[in-house]
């Protein structure tokens, strides 16, 4: 029940959609490209993804079975037309395209990564040379800081350094109750 109330929220709450648009704008994606979401939520950041391949392919993957039903609901015409699969598990569930996924982000996950580096070093592996990585982080601490965000976006940054991505790049958007980053990068 408490998942499925969170999933709603994750799906309604401004702040939420406007970063995970945010996130999909900053990822320049083409009607072609192969693209990874990894912790899709309520599937709203994967929806906007999949509005905008053709004949390219959105993948999601997400180790909530709650969230699974909520993002494949959302997500119901796109599943249906093969534009858009949903797996449940972690990257360990996830198979690479041939040549490697083009866009891989993820939203509001990083925190829950044991070890960012050997995730990112997944990611990596899964991704396309020259591909893009965004992950994108909000803090939901109560009293979080314009600082917080700041310190966000350089851990992550140094883990993408760590995982050998390169041209990485600290996006901020301002949202309310306290900023979002976004960090993108190359493999
Ligand atoms: C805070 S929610 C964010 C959901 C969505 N990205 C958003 O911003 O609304 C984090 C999501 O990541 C999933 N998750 C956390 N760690 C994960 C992992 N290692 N692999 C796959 N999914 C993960 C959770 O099940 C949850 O759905």
């Amino acid at each position: 029940m408490l998942g499925a109330l969170a999933g709603v929220v994750m799906a309604t709450r401004p702040s939420n959609r406007w970063r995970s648009e945010w996130t999909v704008d900053l990822l320049d994606i083409r009607p072609t490209d192969q693209v990874l979401e990894v912790g899709f939520g309520p599937g709203v950041a994967l929806r906007a993804a999949a509005r905008r391949v053709s004949t390219g392919h959105v993948t999601g993957v997400d180790r909530s079975a709650v969230m699974l039903g909520q993002a494949r609901r959302r997500n119901r015409r796109a599943v249906a037309e093969g534009r858009v699969e949903l797996l449940l598990g972690g990257l360990d569930a996830v198979s690479a395209p041939p040549g490697g996924f083009d866009k891989v982000f993820a939203v509001n996950v990083f925190m829950f990564w044991s070890d960012p580096v050997a995730e990112l070093r997944r990611i990596a592996g899964l991704t396309a040379p020259g591909g893009v990585v965004a992950l994108t982080l909000q803090s939901r601490a109560r009293n979080a800081t314009p600082e917080d965000t700041r310190q966000t976006g350089r851990r992550i940054a140094a883990a993408m350094e760590e995982a050998g991505l390169r041209d990485i790049a600290v996006n901020t958007l301002p949202l309310r109750p306290v900023d979002a980053v976004c960090v993108t990068a190359r493999v």
